[in-house]
């Protein structure tokens, strides 16, 4: 299965990377960084220092947008720190950024492969996504299908009351993405606050007694404590993992195809998706919307893979 990780590392971004590059089920064909939950200088770097923790610097990695098509951008370092990846200490990254901008890189890519044969992994704000439909319109028949981390419904809003923040930075690329014509599975807090990290799974991590293991564990310990305070939570969602745990075992999820529009011109719920679950439109079914997920599936196979690491 041939995908791109489009990425605003992050913690659960870096966890997300991890899992993919320990499944050779996935062929990577490059990591796309845009700006999210920090500066695009920071998230470039982070997907290449995660890269290399990964013991693959052969990853092709290209810096998008840094910032979304129409706002200003707003990041999230009381959730993931100043650097975006507070928690362990990780040397600088050595291997290169690639010259290619990543909108160039996804449009190329899915061009020059045969069509529907590449699967985009979304992990942050849509932003690189949008401007790649925007530039080339033709690609949307060549995706096989967009496996984004993004919205809520039942779940509502993490970063405002109706918005999940993801969304709610750049919501004109996100609908830009939702009325693409694409396939897309959408995994959503609805399904992601239900893959909590509780200290069992991740003293199993810090278990493992390798470099990966310890990152893992580390980068949890700092990113949890925010949804501790906030939801009184016994640890923290691994949201992005999801997305690629629903590439290598969709039969862990469950969910409906329905219609999911974005809310763009509202202030008050700008960003919310607006998931028609009940099927009260008639509006087109554009997404699978991702309700339910078998947490112990998911953190068996999460901790088989990142168990592949070498120590
Ligand atoms: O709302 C959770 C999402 O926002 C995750 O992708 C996290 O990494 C942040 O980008
Ligand atoms: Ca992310």
């Amino acid at each position: 299965m041939k995908i791109i990780i489009d990425t605003d590392p992050g913690q659960d971004d870096a966890i997300a990377i991890l899992l993919a590059l320990a499944s050779p089920e996935l062929d990577v064909l490059g990591i796309t960084a845009v700006a999210g939950n920090v500066p695009l200088a920071l998230t470039e770097k982070n997907a290449r220092i995660v890269s290399e923790l990964a013991a693959r610097p052969d990853i092709k990695v290209f810096a998008g947008c840094d910032a979304p098509l129409l706002r200003p951008l707003v990041t999230a370092e009381h959730v993931h720190g100043r650097t975006g990846l507070d928690g362990p200490t990780l040397p600088d990254p050595q291997m290169p950024l690639q010259s290619m901008h990543a909108v160039d890189f996804i449009v190329d890519t899915l061009r020059a492969e045969a069509p529907q044969s590449v699967t985009l992994c979304p992990l942050g704000p849509l932003t690189n996504i949008a401007m790649a439909l925007r530039k080339a319109p033709d690609i949307a028949a060549r995706i096989e299908r967009i496996v984004l981390m993004g919205g809520a419904y039942f779940e509502v809003g993490n970063i405002t009351p109706a918005a999940e923040f993801n969304i709610y930075v750049d919501p004109e690329a996100a609908e830009i993405v939702f009325r693409s014509g694409a396939p897309i599975t959408v995994l959503p807090l609805d399904a992601t606050h239900k893959a909590m990290v509780t200290p069992a799974r991740n003293e199993a991590f810090r278990a493992m007694g390798t470099r990966v293991g310890q990152a893992v564990a580390e980068m949890t310990d700092f990113y949890e404590r925010f949804d501790r305070e906030k939801y009184g939570a016994d640890g923290a969602p691994l949201h992005d993992p999801t997305v690629i745990a629903w590439c290598l075992r969709p039969d862990l999820f469950s969910g409906r195809e329905i219609n999911v529009e974005i809310e763009t011109r509202s202030e008050l719920t700008r960003g919310m998706t607006v998931a028609d679950w009940w099927g009260v439109t008639d509006r087109s079914r554009n997404a699978l919307f991702i309700g339910d997920l078998d947490a112990e599936g998911f953190f068996d196979l999460l901790t088989e893979r990142l168990g592949r690491y070498a120590a």
